[in-house]
């Protein structure tokens, strides 16, 4: 079978949960760079990384890799690859261009430049005047970093993060994908109570519930690539058949939003219902002040209001103190919480946080600060006690 090669693409400090989880896919060897992770694959894995990968951003076919300094370089090495066996006679390609420390420096020439290539290409290749662009999409995407341009062709389309359950986010809603990395660096497990007192739109705990139940994050969306007459359907076909077969329904799982927001409420439930997972979770209006934990073991993952954005630092202090009075000495709980203030640790005094990582929600940077509790005996890890109010 034909080799290509694929790049999973990875927020700032998320290349490790990516690099994990291609390998977990079955992709031997993964290349790790910084943003990249770059794998050997078989054509009808375009699918399989697309529906499956849970913290990537995008799954990018790496056409070629080769230094350039000047415009011909560019020009002759892109009007080299076999874009033909891709984009199609009636393909309509965008061109986008980044550069970054590099003798090339505008972005809008090396897009032109870029886009003239692959027009001689197919003109030649198909034996045509005219390219038409009129049918199924294709985007080249160019980076020339350090002097060294990389050409990829963008198989996804929308972000992986657009998983296509949230059609209804609150204020300032998380990406998916780094949702769902919260929730893998949080060593949450199915036996244990998760909760986010400040849930929003529900993304960190329907992440968590897709994970738990094995839902594959790409199940409810289409891909650009799906287009692409170069991948067999029968592909797109099975991968969609092995996500459904891999979902587990197996069991329960504890988990519990709470907002103050009604209407935030209202949009977890309609988008955990989207994905399947509404039963799986307990969505309720409430302040933070008036929720009363009596479980003495947990984990709590959430991103409070930064102040920047939605509230005053009143109403952010109030937050704080609640958390610190609820949570100052349930050692039993793990505490995390992404946030852009950095003088979050000033106010929780439980103690000083276990690890800080420094990540990005969107442009905005972010630290989760990651406060390990205890592990549970096993004993404890059933589901008697509530978090109500
Ligand atoms: C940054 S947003 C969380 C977004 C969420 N992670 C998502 O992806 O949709 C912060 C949330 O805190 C909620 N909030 C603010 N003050 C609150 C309070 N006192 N008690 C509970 N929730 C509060 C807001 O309504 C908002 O939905």
């Amino acid at each position: 079978m034909e080799k290509i090669t694929l790049i999973a693409t990875a927020k700032f400090g998320l290349e490790k949960l990516v690099k994990n989880e291609v390998v977990a896919l079955g992709f031997e060897n993964p290349l790790v760079s910084e943003g990249r992770i770059e794998f050997e694959a078989a054509l009808a894995d375009i699918p399989r990384a697309n529906i499956e990968l849970r913290y990537s951003d995008r799954v990018l076919l790496k056409m070629a890799e080769f230094p350039a300094t000047t415009f011909d370089d560019l020009f002759e090495q892109a009007k080299a690859l076999p874009w033909e066996n891709w984009i199609t006679r009636d393909g309509k390609f965008t061109v986008n261009a980044k550069t970054i420390k590099s003798t090339l420096q505008s972005d809008r020439s090396c897009q032109s430049i870029v886009k003239k290539a692959v027009v001689e290409r197919l003109k030649e290749a198909f034996n045509v005047e005219w390219l038409e662009e009129t049918g199924a999409d294709f985007t080249i995407q160019v980076t020339v970093r350090k002097d060294i341009a990389l050409l990829t062709l963008d198989t996804s389309g929308a972000g992986l993060h657009k998983r296509g359950y949230r059609l209804q986010a609150g204020e300032a809603p998380l990406t998916e994908t780094l949702a769902a990395a919260l929730v893998k660096l949080s060593f949450w497990e199915k036996d244990r109570l998760l909760i986010d007192p400040m849930c929003g739109a529900g993304t960190i705990l329907i992440e968590a519930a897709m994970m738990m139940r094995n839902i594959a994050p790409g199940l409810h969306r289409e891909f650009a690539s799906e287009s692409w007459p170069a991948i067999p359907r029968e592909a797109w076909i099975a991968a969609h058949q092995a996500a459904e077969a891999a979902i587990d329904r197996s069991g329960s799982l504890q988990i519990q939003g709470y907002d103050i927001d009604e209407h935030a409420i209202a949009a977890a439930k309609a988008n955990a219902e989207r994905v399947g997972v509404a039963d799986d979770i307990v969505f309720a209006q409430k302040d933070i002040k008036d929720l009363w934990i009596d479980r003495q073991y947990g984990i709590l993952i959430s991103n409070p209001p930064y102040g920047m954005r939605m509230y005053d630092y009143r109403d952010i202090n109030q937050i704080y103190i609640s958390l610190n009075k609820m949570f100052k000495k349930k050692t039993g709980w793990s505490i995390y919480i992404l946030t852009a203030d950095k003088k979050f640790p000033d106010y929780f005094k439980r103690a000083w946080p276990d690890r800080k990582r420094k990540l990005y929600n969107g442009n905005i940077e972010v630290t989760y600060y990651q406060y390990y509790g205890e592990r549970p005996l096993r004993e404890d890890a059933d589901t008697r006690d509530q978090a109500s109010n």
